[in-house]
Formats: C-alpha cells, sequence, structure tokens
C-alpha cells in the first residue's frame, strides 16, 4: 500500500520533474547542433567563394522556417559592383530551393579580425526574409562570434510601412 502511495504521488512528480529536465536538455542539444550544422555549412561553403580581386572569402548559411539550410558565398567580378555578397548568394539559393521564403536564422562567416559584419545591403536583403528578432551570429574562421538580430543590424529599417500611402 505504501509502495502504491509512493508510485501515485512522489513518484509521478518524480517522473515529471525527469522528464521536464530531459526536454529542457533535449532542446539545448537541438538547438547546439542545428547552430553547429549552421557554422558547418557556412564555413565549408565559404571555401567555394570566388574572391580572385578582395581575396576575402566570405560563407552565409540561412536556416528557413522549414528548416532547409541554404548557403551562399562572395562572387566577385572584374567589373567590381558587379560581384555578389554570400548572404545575398544564400538568400537567392533559399528562394531558388522553393520552400519556405522565412529566415529563421542567419549565420555569416570570414576569415576576419573580428566577427565579420554584413554590409549594408546585405542587411536590408536578410530584412525582407527575416522577422526583425531573426539571430544572426557573425563570425571568424579561428571561433569568434558575435550573436545579433536582422533588427539590431538595422535600425530604422525600410519597410512596407513606409509606403502605405501607396
Ligand atoms: N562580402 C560579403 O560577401 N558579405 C558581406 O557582408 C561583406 C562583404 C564580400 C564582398 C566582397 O566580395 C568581399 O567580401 C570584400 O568586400
Amino acid at each position: 500500500m505504501r509502495c502504491l502511495v509512493w508510485r501515485g504521488s512522489a513518484g509521478q512528480a518524480l517522473v515529471k520533474s525527469c522528464r521536464k529536465r530531459f526536454t529542457v536538455l533535449d532542446h539545448l542539444i537541438k538547438r547546439r547542433r542545428v547552430l553547429m550544422s549552421l557554422r558547418d555549412d557556412a564555413m565549408k561553403v565559404r571555401e567555394n567563394a570566388y574572391a580572385p580581386y578582395s581575396n576575402f572569402k566570405v560563407g552565409a548559411a540561412v536556416r528557413a522556417t522549414d528548416g532547409a539550410v541554404h548557403q551562399g558565398c562572395n562572387v566577385e567580378n572584374i567589373a567590381y559592383p558587379e560581384g555578389t555578397c554570400a548572404e545575398a548568394g544564400a538568400i537567392a539559393a533559399m528562394c531558388a530551393a522553393g520552400g519556405s521564403r522565412e529566415i529563421a536564422e542567419v549565420y555569416v562567416i570570414a576569415d576576419s579580425p573580428t566577427p565579420v559584419p554584413p554590409c549594408g545591403g546585405c542587411r536590408q536583403k536578410l530584412a525582407e526574409f527575416a522577422p526583425r528578432d531573426t539571430p544572426v551570429t557573425l563570425a571568424t574562421v579561428d571561433g569568434a562570434e558575435l550573436k545579433t538580430t536582422v533588427g539590431d543590424l538595422l535600425p530604422g529599417m525600410f519597410d512596407a510601412s513606409h509606403m502605405e500611402r501607396t
């Protein structure tokens, strides 16, 4: 009878608390795995950058809300302004894939002394497809990381609300 009481109340509470802890742990592990793979994807695609003029290779990986990861690298041109950034490449790959076009997370990496900040144009491009609170990790190949959001990268951004009178 005592055993039944233990099973019925304290036992259940223990099981519940363990389950809760495991759920939190599981969430943290999954999140770390997602972040690690985004870093791996950005690092890997960086190797394919075509940057003979600047010698500055950049890799970007975006995870869309459907879970798909899209990669991009910078592609330069002898007519310098025609070059494209890594972030633009990742966004183009996301649209071309035909799945979700909403960005859930961004990772950008370069061999820079400090975590590489996206240029102004790329900030606007990211804002087109990502809510303001979307996490963005800026990184160096050495392992330094700076975490920010799309909104913090582009305060006072131009958006659809500014065109309400048209
Ligand atoms: N670059 C990117 O790909 N992303 C950025 O956000 C910053 C700059 C590229 C463009 C160019 O090919 C090289 O880095 C040097 O500016």
